[in-house]
């Protein structure tokens, strides 16, 4: 009975102290404009090409100012002409793939036409956003996700296959941005896309499909 007692007991404290711990999203509301974006000068395109790398090995005391934030979300997808199209093409022009800017503060999601963060939970959540150990202290870590729904081809291996290629060719553009800027960075396939998707609360129909992490080199 005693055994019983304990187990009981003990068994109790692990879910208190568990409920207690587990770091929660609490969805918020609010916007942060984004600086404006210069887009003229920086790196000539093919030293930029040049420089192009992963690099997984950061100095987490520099910070990412905001302008630089806001020149690299714009880099990766932000609206280049007056029609909506953006820095990155993307399948039928659906525009399916959303990012989501996870820093220190909080997770926040990009919004290209308005060039500006909503807020989705205050928080450091940055260690949920991949398997690696170097995400948890990154500036910076983008997550990609498509909305299946939106883009809409019948045949859902192709959808997937597409939100992909989408995804991919906004973390080529980062990492340009990255190269020409100095910035190190990695995509990663490597994010527990489900945990994500559940934290933030994704409804089913859209999926975590990459991630990127942008901090100053070593
Ligand atoms: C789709 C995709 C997924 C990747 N996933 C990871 C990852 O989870 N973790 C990681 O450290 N690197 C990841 N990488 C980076 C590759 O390892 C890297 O691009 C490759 O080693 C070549 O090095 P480079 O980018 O410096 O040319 C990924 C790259 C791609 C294209």
């Amino acid at each position: 009975m005693n055994k019983i007692k304990t187990f009981c007991g003990c068994l109790c404290l692990a879910i208190l102290l568990s409920s207690a711990f587990a770091k929660e999203c609490a969805t918020m509301s609010g916007k942060v404009l984004l600086p404006t974006v210069k887009k003229e000068g920086g790196m000539p395109l093919m030293e930029a090409l040049s420089k192009r790398q992963s690099i997984r090995e950061y100095d987490y005391s520099k910070a990412i100012s905001e302008e630089m934030l806001s020149e690299l979300l714009w880099a990766t997808c932000g609206v280049n002409r007056p029609d909506g199209k953006r820095t990155a093409g993307s399948t039928l022009n659906k525009q399916a793939v959303s990012v989501y800017v996870v820093v220190e503060k909080g997770i926040y999601l990009y919004l290209p036409q308005e060039n500006a963060l909503e807020l989705v939970c205050e928080g450091d959540f940055r260690a949920q956003t991949g398997l690696q150990p170097f995400v948890k202290a990154a500036a910076l870590n983008l997550v990609f996700v498509g909305d299946v729904q939106k883009l809409g081809i019948d045949d859902a291996a192709h959808n997937m296959l597409m939100l992909g290629v989408d995804a991919g060719l906004m973390s080529q553009n980062t990492y340009l941005y990255c190269a020409s800027k100095g910035l190190g960075t990695v995509v990663r396939g490597s994010i527990d896309g489900a945990a994500f998707a559940k934290l933030i609360k994704l409804p089913s129909h859209k999926k975590v499909l990459l991630a990127q992490t942008i901090s100053w080199p070593k």
